[in-house]
């Protein structure tokens, strides 16, 4: 490989950074490029897991001769950070390197911390840059953690699989299966990067869901999952649903109304305040917060995800469209009113895959 420009750099820090995606929070996903003078590549690494390296420190134990350092460009993808944590700071190990300059994507959002680790190298007489260039991707690869630090609140994602008349359900309810194998191999994928499942009662009373990844990289994930189940229907049986089998006791939430919480054989019911649309949702995520719970991927039916879409609190729709029209049905909007054109939501940054027979639309939406 012939010398890097800096977006090239970039583009590889930023690949690599979002290998981490699933094992990392509540931490950010970081990628790492490291050039030699001649802006030759000498490592590239990721943050893997929470509690472990860092992705500039995972980057530098890559390189056996550190003579290499000398001069040496560093490409990541987050301002180095300043504070020392559960590791050191990476600033600070940077700072001691003979290196020539570091260029960090982002600066870290934190209002406490930013900008620290860029003056720590900055002292240190490093030459240190904001990258300019490449910010939707920059945001995207950190957006869960970019979204619980400016707003406090989990990161939203909505999986949708329907058909091409936007039904995610025949009238009997069927809906196992709309999408084909490549499509739902690619839902397992996305189960296991989210800190945490959000399905309604009606999902698990009609198809008994596992909701839980089979991705075989994240088998031992612990995988969260949330039931919006206002009146408690779920509860009488709660140990003998698929997902309560699927999951350890630990992992299982069921959201209930004021003064239906009771303890549970399995799992813990969490008592939410309702408000005419259904439960505050807001309240909800501020609950999953203090939970711990850093992103949901909401899976549910057409009124759930309409509620979450008219609170404004849908931050990533991933749309599976199946090359089948099924006539009446549910949709993935059920109820959702809308009356003017100015109040639809707002879809961007759209990228449209395809697996197998379907396609994936997949969108930021502006909150
Ligand atoms: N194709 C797909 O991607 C997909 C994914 C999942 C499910 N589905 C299909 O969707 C159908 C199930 O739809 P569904 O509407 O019955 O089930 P659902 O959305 O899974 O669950 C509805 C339940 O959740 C409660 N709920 C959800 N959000 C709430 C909120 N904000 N506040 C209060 N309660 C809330 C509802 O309460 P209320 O009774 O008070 O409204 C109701 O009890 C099934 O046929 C299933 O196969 C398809």
């Amino acid at each position: 490989m012939g010398p890097l420009a800096p977006e090239q750099a970039m583009m590889m820090a930023l690949e690599e950074g979002s290998k981490g995606a699933g094992f990392v929070s509540p931490n950010p996903l970081v990628g790492c490029a490291i050039l030699d003078q001649n802006y030759q590549l000498i490592a590239l690494a990721h943050h893997e897991r929470v509690g472990e390296g860092h992705a500039e420190v995972n980057a530098l134990k890559q390189i056996q001769n550190t003579t290499l350092l000398n001069g040496a460009h560093i490409y990541v993808t987050l301002e180095p950070c300043a504070h020392e944590g559960r590791t050191p700071s990476c600033a600070k190990t940077l700072a001691e390197l003979p290196i020539a300059s570091v260029t960090y994507g982002l600066e870290d959002p934190n209002p406490l911390v930013s900008g620290k680790g860029a003056e720590i190298l900055r002292a240190s007489g490093k030459k240190v840059q904001i990258f300019d260039g490449l910010k939707d991707e920059l945001e995207e690869l950190a957006e869960i953690f970019l979204m619980n630090q400016r707003q406090g609140r989990p990161f939203v994602g909505v999986k949708v699989a329907s058909s091409l008349d936007g039904r995610i359900a025949l009238a009997d309810g069927t809906s196992q299966w709309i999408t084909g194998e490549s499509a739902r191999t690619q839902v397992q994928y996305l189960r296991g990067i989210y800190d945490a499942m959000v399905t309604g009662a009606g999902t698990i009373l009609k198809d008994d869901p596992r909701l839980n990844s089979r991705d075989p990289r994240f088998a031992n994930k612990q995988q969260k999952l949330i039931v919006l189940d206002p009146d408690g229907e779920t509860l009488s049986r709660i140990a003998e649903w698929n997902f309560a089998k699927a999951r350890s006791s630990d992992d299982i939430f069921v959201v209930v109304r004021p003064g239906l919480a009771r303890p549970l054989s399995v799992g813990r019911a969490l008592e939410v305040p309702v408000l005419d649309q259904g439960f505050d949702l807001k309240e909800l995520l501020q609950t999953l917060h203090e939970l711990a719970i850093h992103s949901v991927l909401v899976e549910a039916g057409g009124f759930t995800v309409s509620r979450f879409l008219r609170a404004g609190l849908v931050d990533r729709l991933y749309l599976f469209m199946a090359a089948k029209i099924l006539g009446e049905g549910m949709s993935w909007t059920e109820g959702l009113k809308i009356r003017t054109l100015a109040e639809t939501p707002r879809l961007r940054k759209i990228r449209v895959q395809t697996f197998g027979e379907d396609l994936l639309l997949t969108a930021r939406l502006r909150s």
